[in-house]
């Protein structure tokens, strides 16, 4: 249930941020994390695929984790929530999308001004330079070489546990957030830090929150508003209830 007093909020607001996890994606088909039964950690260990010191014992194992990612999240299609959030960038004047997001479903809806903190899946990086690497062949040993220097073990662009988040983003992260008028947080569990401080960051600078998620977070005590519901309905919903589309 949407609450109405939101309606004139952000018909008026001329600065929005949006911050979006997995959830986001689920409608599309993407598991999520931390979801009881679906979320990638109840099946997998993220201590053995998703750290700096899993990749230096069996870069193969990483590697092909994140390559069956790759490929799931190239076969799924944006859904309704990532569509809607496309209307808004749309319709306000200044608007950033904030993802944790490592799948494109939000640029390939299209959305356009995405700023992306945990990096990027389909990406790859040479994990000696730290350096993007565009054009690169699978080989028979995974991972492949950097075909630059020869040398370091491939890598996608992702942030693991207990790596820095890209500065200049996150940095960016922050300034939107103080100057956003409204801040949602949508399909975020708000555990992971510094993403999830985000916006009560923002709040402390007088923006209002809004949470969507079906389910309560360590934000939720903080937001002016708590839709719960998932973001493929309550998005189009409230798209809809302002302007009509
Ligand atoms: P989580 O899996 O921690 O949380 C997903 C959230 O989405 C939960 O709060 C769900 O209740 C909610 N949810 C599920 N379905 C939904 C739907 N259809 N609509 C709206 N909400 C829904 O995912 P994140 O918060 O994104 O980091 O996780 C943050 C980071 O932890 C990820 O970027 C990843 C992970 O480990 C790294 O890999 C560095």
């Amino acid at each position: 249930m949407i609450n109405p007093a939101l309606i004139p909020l952000l018909r008026a607001a001329k600065d929005v941020v949006v911050l979006t996890g997995a959830g986001v994606s689920a409608e599309s088909g993407v598991p999520t994390f931390r979801d009881a039964m679906s979320g990638l950690w109840a099946q997998f260990k993220p201590e053995e695929l998703a750290t700096p010191e899993a990749f230096m014992r069996n870069p193969k194992l990483v590697w092909e984790w994140y390559a069956w990612r790759r490929k799931l999240v190239s076969d799924v299609q944006p859904n309704p929530g990532h569509h809607a959030l496309v209307e808004l960038e749309r319709r306000v004047p200044r608007f950033t999308l904030i993802t944790q997001n490592v799948d494109s479903l939000h640029q390939r809806a299209g959305s356009k001004n995405v700023i992306e903190l945990h990096g990027n899946i389909r990406r790859v990086k040479c994990s000696a330079e730290n350096k993007v690497v565009e054009n690169w062949q699978e080989t028979k040993d995974l991972p492949p070489r950097c075909p630059n220097c020869n040398d370091g073990l491939l890598r996608p662009d992702v942030v693991w546990f207990g790596e820095m988040l890209p500065r200049r983003e996150l940095e960016e992260a922050y300034d939107r957030c103080k100057d956003a008028q409204l801040i949602f947080s949508i399909g975020t569990s708000s555990l992971v830090h510094p993403a999830a401080s985000l916006p009560s960051y923002g709040k402390n600078y007088g923006a209002k929150i809004v949470e969507i998620n079906p389910t309560e977070t360590p934000l939720s005590r903080d937001a002016d508003f708590l839709i719960q519901g998932l973001s493929g309905k309550v998005l189009p919903e409230l798209v809809k209830m302002i302007w009509n589309i």
